[in-house]
Formats: C-alpha cells, structure tokens, sequence
C-alpha cells in the first residue's frame, strides 16, 4: 500500500515519514511541492505519486493568529481541504484527515464523544470544522480523527516551549483551568497505521468515519508542565526544575478563546486511548538533546 503524505514537514508530517519500515511505502511532500490551496497542485502531485491512501498533515495550525487571519486560515482549513477531498473521490481512493478537540466549545462536563455536537469558539476551530465537513460531504472513503495538545520531537509544541523556559527561569505561570489529553505524535502514527493495516489484512479495519482520538491520563496545563520537569529530573535529563503556579485562564488572555474542558473520549471504543506518559518519556531524550544547539 503507498501512502502519501502532504503537509510532510509539520509536526507530525514529519514523524509519519519516520515511520517508513512499517510495511507501507510512505511518500511526502511539503508545502512547496504541494500547496494544497492549488487544486491543479493537488492533482498534478496525486497523479505522480499515484497513492493509495492520502494523509493529509497540512493545516493552518496558529491558533492565535487565526483570529486576525481568518481568510488564509479557511482557505487552508477548508478550501485546501476540500481540494484534496475533490481529488480523492475522483480516484476513489481514502483521505486520512486530522480534526482537532477545538472544534468543541468546551462547556461540556466529562468527555466529549464523536457524536456530541460541535460548537467551535475560535476561528481555527470553525476552519476545522468546516474542513471536516467538506470532507464528509464530497469523500465515501475517509478517516477523521480528532487528536489534542499535540507533541512530538518535531515541530514547535508545549514540551518544548516548557522546556526551554527551564533554561532561564526558576518560576513559571501555568494554566489550570483548562483539561485536556496530551497526545505524542508516534501514539498517532501507530493508531492510523495500525488501522490502515488491519484494512489490508482484511481484519476489522476502523469503519470509514470521524473518530476521537483519546490520549491519557488527562490533566490540566499546569498538571502536564509539572510532569513534563519531574519526568526530565527522573531521566536525569534536567537538574533544575522550575516551580509551576497554577493560573485560571482569566489571567493568561490569548486572542483565541481556549475550551476548559477538551477531554476527548471514544463512544464507540473503536480507537484505544495512547499512553502520553509513557510516550513523554521515551520522547525526552531527544527533545532535550534537539534543544540543546539553542
Ligand atoms: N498541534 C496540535 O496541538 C494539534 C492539536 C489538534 C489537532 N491538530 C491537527 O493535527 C494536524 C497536524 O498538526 P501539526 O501539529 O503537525 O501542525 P504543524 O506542525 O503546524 O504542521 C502543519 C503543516 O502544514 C503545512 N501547510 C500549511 N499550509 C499549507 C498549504 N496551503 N499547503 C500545504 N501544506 C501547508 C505547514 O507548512 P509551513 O510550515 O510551510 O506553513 C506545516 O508543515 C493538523 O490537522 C492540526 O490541525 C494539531
């Protein structure tokens, strides 16, 4: 099976191209040799890699900036999106898609599930949105999954932004009020593999669908800063660690409004929930040592 990925040198673009011994051929490209804004783009760049799967990583991802730039944002989010949406039905071949947990206003108590309505109060939740939508609309074959607080060792992330705060300060002001998953980048490229591959086996693959990608235990900002120092100082990869106060979101405005409960769940329990501890730890080393040439 050839899997092309598109938005290949985002954060988890580029770990999906990492992953290429896991008996699939795994093609990528980036924004300069497939913008997907460009239909024609799009197309020309499908028939050269004739994939049989297409997952696309490619997204506006600045989450702040949206709100004064909410144009390019849909234009990505969207129009980009129903471009490739386009140009997979025409070769009846799946789209793999990534959603986010800000599609949802996050008034909820509890879990969010997949058939809980949506209700985004941001732009780039709406953009989100209605990429998702346009992806229901125009694709038969097609994977949503919804993910959270993303990391990894590519890309900027919350990891690294704590990590290099450690470097200068003894004190830091953490949001509590706001709960999520945080979710490692190889735990999401082992879900979609893992579920492309029971496909081809002919094993109960996923349904063709949205689906949440849960990631636990959940926690609040504060709570993932805290393990993110105690962890380090474990592995013996930090010697000082900063003390976290915890903050309300009141006293941290960002142009873009934050849901405080982004705690995302399977109903259906067709996607097991990845292990972010475990993952942070295995991840560090090479953060750390990625940080290091700052
Ligand atoms: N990061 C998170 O915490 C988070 C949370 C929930 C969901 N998600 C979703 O997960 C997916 C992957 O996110 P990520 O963290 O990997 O984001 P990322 O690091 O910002 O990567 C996005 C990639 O898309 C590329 N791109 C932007 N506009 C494009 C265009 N018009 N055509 C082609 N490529 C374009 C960017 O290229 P340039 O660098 O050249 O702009 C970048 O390489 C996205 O769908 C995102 O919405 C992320």
């Amino acid at each position: 099976m050839r899997i092309l990925v598109i938005g290949a040198n985002g954060q988890l673009g580029a770990e999906f191209m990492r992953h290429q011994n896991s008996g699939f051929q795994i093609d990528g490209v980036g924004r300069a040799e497939c913008d997907i804004c460009d239909l024609q783009e799009v197309q020309q760049c499908l028939n050269r890699y004739d994939p049989d799967v297409v997952i696309n990583c490619a997204a506006y991802t600045a989450v702040d900036a949206a709100e004064e730039n909410r144009e390019v944002c849909f234009a990505v989010n969207h129009d980009g999106v129903l471009n490739l949406a386009k140009c997979c039905a025409e070769r009846s071949i799946p789209l793999v898609h990534f959603s986010t947990d800000y599609v949802f206003d996050g008034q909820k108590e509890g879990v969010w599930y997949e058939d809980d309505t949506p209700n985004p109060i941001n732009c780039y939740g709406e953009s989100k949105l209605a990429g998702e939508d346009a992806i229901r609309k125009v694709c038969n074959q097609y994977l949503i999954f919804r993910i959270s607080w993303v990391f990894g060792q590519y890309g900027p992330n919350f990891v690294k932004t704590m990590l290099r705060l450690a470097k200068t300060r003894s004190e830091l002001n953490v949001v509590s009020d706001q709960y999520g998953g945080p979710t490692a980048t190889p735990c999401i490229v082992r879900a979609v593999l893992g579920s492309l591959a029971n496909s081809r086996s002919g094993e109960r693959g996923l349904a063709w669908g949205t689906y949440h990608l849960p990631s636990e235990p959940f926690v609040s900002w504060a709570q993932f800063a805290e393990f993110i120092f105690a962890k380090a100082q474990e592995l013996e990869l930090l010697s000082v660690v900063p003390q976290v106060h915890s903050i309300p979101t009141s006293e941290y405005p960002t142009p873009a409004k934050r849901p405080l409960n982004s705690r995302l769940g399977s109903g259906e329990q067709e996607v097991s929930a990845c292990d972010w501890q475990t993952a942070l730890g295995r991840l560090l080393p090479g953060i750390i040592h990625s940080l290091e040439g700052e």
